[in-house]
């Protein structure tokens, strides 16, 4: 079990009643070098980047303190390569995309198929571990916290997600500015900033993920009723935020 920061108490009753302003700047403060966001490009963590921009110009720091990255699994939608481009240009704060590693990617795809997330739960955590996980694990060395744009509302296995968490299984600190925020107020943010978004959510897509592995949703479905959609409800996380979890390549080398 990894130790918690002495201070973690404190940050704790320090921040709980933070709003999402005042979180950032706390952490852009105290992690200042040492953060990361890992944005997946959605419509929370647009919104969490414009705040970053605003709060970084606010308190005038330089946008290098904070490393904003993203998980390219190489199996990404085009129209999610066009918002790299977008924000490009309408971000000053750069975005560095991190890649898994391509023997890995290869053994995986070489003995289980190219599209073998469709066959079994097993396969399918088998490519995220491989394509997303490791390489969070990976672009988080040497960070003491991390920033992610998950909301309470977006699903049954988040409703507990706090403001402030300890990242057990990576011992870092995790914060998730917008976990109060609701779909709606997002989206209101997205338009009234006129920030860039992904297209494809003007298809009826709602959550995006992996091309293959992301559907648009009908009417009346759940948020993230697109994503893995061939799996039951409770299978529906990729990796990166369950708690417990083996962090390592060895269970990879099994394949
Ligand atoms: S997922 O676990 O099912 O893929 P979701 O798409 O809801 O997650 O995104 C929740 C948060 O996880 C995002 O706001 C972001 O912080 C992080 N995240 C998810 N996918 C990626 C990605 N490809 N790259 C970087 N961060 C990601
Ligand atoms: Fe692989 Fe699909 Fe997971 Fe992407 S979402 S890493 S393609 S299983």
């Amino acid at each position: 079990m990894s130790k918690k920061p002495d201070a973690w108490d404190s940050w704790v009753n320090q921040t709980k009643n933070f709003s999402t302003t005042e979180i950032l700047d706390w952490s852009l403060q105290n992690f200042s070098g040492g953060l990361g966001f890992a944005t997946s490009l959605g419509p929370e963590d647009q919104v969490l980047l414009s705040f970053l921009q605003q709060r970084l110009s606010v308190l005038g720091l330089d946008p290098g303190i904070i490393d904003v990255f993203t998980l390219d699994t190489g199996r990404l939608p085009q129209e999610t390569y066009e918002l790299v481009e977008k924000n490009r240009k309408f971000f000053e704060i750069p975005l560095r995309l991190v890649f898994p590693r391509s023997h890995e990617v290869e053994a995986l795809v070489n003995s289980r198929g190219p599209n073998a997330f469709y066959t079994s739960v097993e396969d399918r955590r088998q490519c995220c571990h491989v394509r997303k996980v490791l390489p969070l694990d990976e672009a988080l060395v040497g960070k003491k916290a991390w920033i992610t744009g998950l909301r309470r509302s977006q699903a049954p296995s988040r409703t507990t997600v706090d403001l402030l968490e300890w990242d057990e299984g990576r011992s870092l600190v995790k914060i998730n500015p917008l976990v109060h925020w609701s779909a709606d107020e997002i989206w209101t943010q997205i338009r009234l900033l006129k920030l860039p978004y992904n297209t494809l959510h003007d298809k009826g897509y709602s959550s995006i993920g992996c091309a293959p592995c992301t559907r648009a949703i009908l009417p009346g479905e759940d948020e993230r009723a697109g994503r893995w959609w061939w799996e039951n409800e409770q299978h529906k996380e990729c990796g990166l935020h369950v708690e417990s979890r083996t962090p390592s390549r060895l269970s990879f080398q099994k394949l």
